[in-house]
């Protein structure tokens, strides 16, 4: 027979975890954009989401415009746990693991049904799995999109239009070496800081596609834009592994669910006011001008050296694994 105070906390320590399982839980989620942007639209899709599938019990507060931090200090929040969830741009993830370098390699994707194969098959799998190990976990990948070079000095018809332009780029080795490699005075900073930069003249120029010119209204500090389309840019949808780790199994399994429904939209919607928006912008009073396919070329041409360099930094066999996707997605 067992005496009656073992009983006791027996039956209470099962009252205790039972409460847990039906606790509240609350998780912040960051973003770097405008609530107009597909970052912070997707992040208000996959908190409404979640909520539906745990019946309200977990609310994820959505935190928009950098209220949080930058790309990095978020990426650091959540490795440390003191935020849940972020989407950041897959180049600020190249400076954590280094494979992730291969997805922004200047001109790699034609189109974003190349990058969704990719992202969604084995490579982008192989990606996402190695997050845990930097205390982050990858829920999926969301888009940004092809990015264009705006400045306020002149066109950029040809490649040799960018040298010279102190052009902002992410805070991150791949884009400072791209900018770089195009002869341009590379200035790295947080998109937060961006619109001051540009407005002060601190920088000329800066890249990214049609939906951040528009919600961050660069139209009102830069004349040009110019469809450079000089790389894809994927978001990942991450979250704390802290926080991963104490959710119950059927938890995970709404989050990833919300997820994955909040992908669909979260591309759907960046697809669409990405073909919207750069008639918008041209009514906004930019000047927009299509850039060759020869002087894209010219571009790639240039860029050989650093998509050398990064290649080999992801390791030959993701590199080797990456462009093998895009080939496989191109066939008819
Ligand atoms: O330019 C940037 O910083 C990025 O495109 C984005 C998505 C705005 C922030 O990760």
């Amino acid at each position: 027979m067992q005496p009656f105070w073992k009983i006791a906390l027996a039956a209470a320590a099962i009252a205790a975890s039972a409460l847990s399982g039906a606790q509240e839980i609350k998780a912040r989620f960051g973003t770097s954009l405008p609530d107009s942007h597909p970052q912070t639209l997707g992040a208000r899709k996959f908190a409404e989401r979640v909520e539906a599938k745990t019946a309200g019990r977990i609310k994820v507060a959505v935190y928009s415009a950098g209220q949080l931090g930058s790309d990095l200090q978020m990426q650091a929040a959540l490795q440390g746990g003191t935020q849940e969830f972020a989407a950041p741009s897959t180049a600020t993830l190249a400076g954590l693991v280094k494979d992730f370098g291969v997805l922004g390699l200047p001109f790699s994707f034609a189109d974003e049904k190349e990058a969704d194969a990719v992202l969604d098959g084995p490579l982008g799998r192989k990606l996402l799995a190695q997050l845990p190990a930097r205390g982050l976990v990858g829920l999926a990948f969301w888009e940004n999109g092809f990015r264009n070079v705006t400045n306020n000095k002149r066109p950029i018809v040809r490649a040799e239009d960018i040298a010279g332009l102190k052009v902002r780029t992410m805070q991150n080795s791949l884009y400072i070496d791209m900018f770089s490699g195009l002869g341009a005075n590379a200035v790295p900073m947080s998109v937060t800081e961006l619109f001051t930069a540009l407005e002060s003249h601190a920088v000329d120029a800066q890249e990214n596609p049609y939906t951040v010119v528009h919600a961050q209204k660069f139209y009102d500090v830069q004349k040009y834009l110019s469809t450079t389309g000089h790389a894809y840019d994927a978001l990942a949808l991450i979250v704390s592994k802290k926080f991963w780790d104490r959710l119950s199994a059927a938890d995970r399994q709404a989050v990833q669910a919300a997820a994955a429904e909040a992908t669909v939209y979260e591309r759907t919607t960046s697809r669409a006011l990405n073909a919207q928006l750069r008639a918008e912008l041209a009514h906004l009073g930019m000047q927009i001008n299509d850039v060759s396919p020869q002087e894209r070329a010219r571009m790639r041409e240039k860029l050989q050296p650093v998509i050398a360099k990064y290649t080999a930094g992801a390791g030959e066999e993701t590199a080797r694994e990456f462009f093998a996707a895009i080939e496989q997605a191109r066939k008819p």
